[in-house]
């Protein structure tokens, strides 16, 4: 079952590059466009100017599949490396890539990231300058394509999210004063899907109508979040489990009316709560044999992220001996395996898992926009010949 997604996978991309031949600019790609934090980032934040642990440029990360560190926070591919398989969408800050990059689409996440500029400030690249930075990648290929042909590409394009956890997160771990503190518990998880809408409505306004989405997962059960009370290790962290699900059902509700509200946006929300949980319960229905204990840390569970000596040399970490036992790589960062079940999930799970369509349906779904598109090339051509 495990490969089968895998193959759709592949065979899918391939029939693509194949029917289209070896001209392999974005135009005749259905490109994917990538939005969020660590769980997406590709490399992002190797470029900008932050602080080590914000950074997994350094072994063991990467170990797995690159074989050398990649800034990806795993030991190897990430959610949206299985997604849009090969090649890899390059982070939109690697230097040294011109229009190449824009050939399957661009990974504008950035670990640490929230919705909110209050979450990691100056850290990490916000949801809104994430936004920005499409918009400048906008700029750059409407002075290649011209603009009809951008909006024809952005049309088709899907435009995956994952973002908001690290600002539920951040007022507890970082101990910070934010809107938080201020607001709430209902009003501060308005704010998060207020700004996350904000920058979706802003793509629907470019062109965009395919959105993917993952929900918040079950982080408040990561190694990290499990030994945050030391009297009670091993359970969930509360107050954050509460955030958690107000999230979770606010983003359902809001996707529900933006599909009711925008004429042709379209949707899959990936129920990543649940599927995190389950393997976190269950790890060995899924193939792991380690749920809650991290691959690389150290304290309890390895729930301490020293892996790599981000936080300085001295701490010392340890690494498990096989990465392929462990859901968790690091205290908070998932293995390849798991990003590899995630995608599948996420590309053809059921309604019930992954909805109102999937990742594949919505790369196959054709638009309105296509249609009244071509019907005006036709309808050109048709002038012409009178
Ligand atoms: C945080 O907020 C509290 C109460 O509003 C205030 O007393 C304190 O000085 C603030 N701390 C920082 C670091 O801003
Ligand atoms: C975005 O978040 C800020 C707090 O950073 C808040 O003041 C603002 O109202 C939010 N915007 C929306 C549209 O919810
Ligand atoms: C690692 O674990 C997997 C699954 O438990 C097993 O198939 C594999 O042989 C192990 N590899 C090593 C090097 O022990
Ligand atoms: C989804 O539905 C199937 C049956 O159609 C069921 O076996 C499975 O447990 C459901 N998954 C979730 C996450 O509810």
């Amino acid at each position: 079952m495990e490969s089968s997604g895998i193959v759709s996978i592949i065979f899918f991309f391939s029939t693509i590059i194949n029917c289209k031949g070896n001209n392999n600019l974005i135009t005749n790609q259905f490109a994917l466009f990538v939005f969020g934090d660590s769980v997406f980032d590709v490399g992002n934040n190797n470029y900008i100017d932050t602080i080590s642990s914000y950074r997994s440029n350094i072994r063991p990360y990467g170990q797995t599949t690159f074989k050398f560190p990649t800034g990806r926070v795993s030991d190897g591919r990430l959610i949206p490396d299985f997604i849009a398989w090969l090649p890899l969408i390059p982070p939109n800050l690697q230097p040294n890539n011109d229009n190449n990059k824009f050939t399957y689409g661009v990974n504008f996440a950035s670990a640490g990231a929230g919705a909110l500029v209050e979450t990691s400030p100056g850290l990490a690249i916000n949801l809104g300058t994430q936004l920005n930075n499409f918009k400048n990648v906008e700029k750059r290929l409407k002075s290649e394509l011209g603009d009809a042909e951008v909006k024809r590409v952005f049309s088709r394009a899907v435009y995956l999210f994952h973002i908001g956890g690290n600002d539920l997160f951040y007022p507890f771990f970082e101990k910070r004063n934010s809107t938080f503190q201020s607001n709430s518990k209902e009003k501060f998880v308005d704010f998060v899907i207020g700004n996350m809408t904000s920058v979706i409505e802003e793509v629907y306004k470019m062109g965009g109508r395919k959105f993917g989405f993952l929900n918040e997962g079950a982080y408040d059960c990561s190694p990290r979040s499990l030994i945050v009370d030391r009297t009670k290790i091993g359970s969930c962290f509360k107050p954050v489990t509460e955030l958690i699900h107000v999230h979770n059902k606010k983003l359902a509700e809001v996707l529900r009316s933006l599909q009711r509200e925008l004429s042709g946006f379209r949707y899959a929300l990936h129920d990543f709560y649940t599927s995190l949980s389950e393997r976190i319960n269950n790890p060995t229905k899924y193939g792991f044999k380690e749920g809650k204990k991290a691959c690389c840390g150290s304290g309890p569970l390895r729930g301490i992220n020293t892996c790599g000596n981000r936080l300085g040399p001295s701490q010392g970490y340890e690494l498990c001996e096989n990465v392929t036992d462990y859901l968790f790589f690091d205290s908070s960062h998932l293995t390849e395996k798991a990003h590899r079940q995630m995608a599948e999930l996420i590309w053809s799970g059921p309604p019930n898992v992954t909805g109102p369509y999937n990742l594949k349906a919505l790369f196959e779904l054709k638009l309105t926009y296509n249609r009244s598109y071509i019907l005006r090339k036709i309808k050109d051509k048709v002038a012409i010949y009178k």
